[in-house]
């Protein structure tokens, strides 16, 4: 896959969405009812990555924390977490970033696009960056957990293991210490 042959817009009101699917139909939704909406709410913000006829993936993303409250109150998932993230100080929550929706399109899956989106958001939550940002969150549905995986997101807890979707993160202290 030739990333440079691909754009990467930021959405605002005026920006034309190019045909997508991604094969679920919320994600496919949001994108076109409700992701504009969000930006002029200031709830998150969408970017598109796009070829010349289609939009071949999107994701949006919000600031987040990681609190006691995410383990669901699992003391040891909690001090689990806190003994990764190792710092000196222990703190009541860790500033994150959260992925709040990605899709990548039907046509293009499985090629490496979404990992790429991945890593692209690592790098820019530790360069040049005007806040502070120790992690990135997603609730991960349970089809994408492996894909999650395979890009590092550990899981917070084991008590939303039954659930429809699983708190993940990646402390992007990770990112600094392999530069
Ligand atoms: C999940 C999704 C974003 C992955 O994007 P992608 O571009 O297809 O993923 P990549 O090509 O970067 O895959 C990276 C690795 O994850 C694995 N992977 C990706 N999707 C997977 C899946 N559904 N099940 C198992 N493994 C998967 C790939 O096999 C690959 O492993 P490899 O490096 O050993 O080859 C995409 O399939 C998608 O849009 N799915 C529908 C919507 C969705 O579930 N979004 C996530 C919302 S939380």
């Amino acid at each position: 896959m030739d990333f440079s042959k691909l754009n990467l817009i930021r959405l605002t009101p005026e920006q034309e969405i190019k045909p997508f699917d991604c094969g679920d139909c919320d994600l496919n939704d949001f994108l076109f009812q409700d992701a504009k909406n969000y930006f002029n709410e200031l709830y998150a913000v969408t970017y598109l990555l796009e070829n010349k006829n289609n939009t071949v993936a999107f994701f949006s993303v919000l600031n987040d924390k990681i609190s006691f409250e995410d383990t669901k109150k699992s003391k040891s998932s909690w001090e689990l977490f806190k003994n990764t993230i190792a710092g000196e100080k222990s703190l009541s929550s860790y500033p994150a970033m959260k992925i709040g929706r990605l899709g990548v399109s039907k046509e293009f899956k499985m090629q490496g696009i979404g990992t790429y989106i991945l890593d692209y958001l690592k790098i820019l939550f530790i360069t040049n960056n005007r806040t502070g940002c120790r992690c990135i969150t997603v609730d991960a549905y349970n089809k994408s957990l492996e894909f999650y995986k395979k890009n590092e997101f550990k899981y917070l807890t084991y008590k939303d293991e039954k659930k429809d979707t699983r708190l993940m993160y990646f402390d992007l202290n990770k990112v600094i210490y392999n530069q």
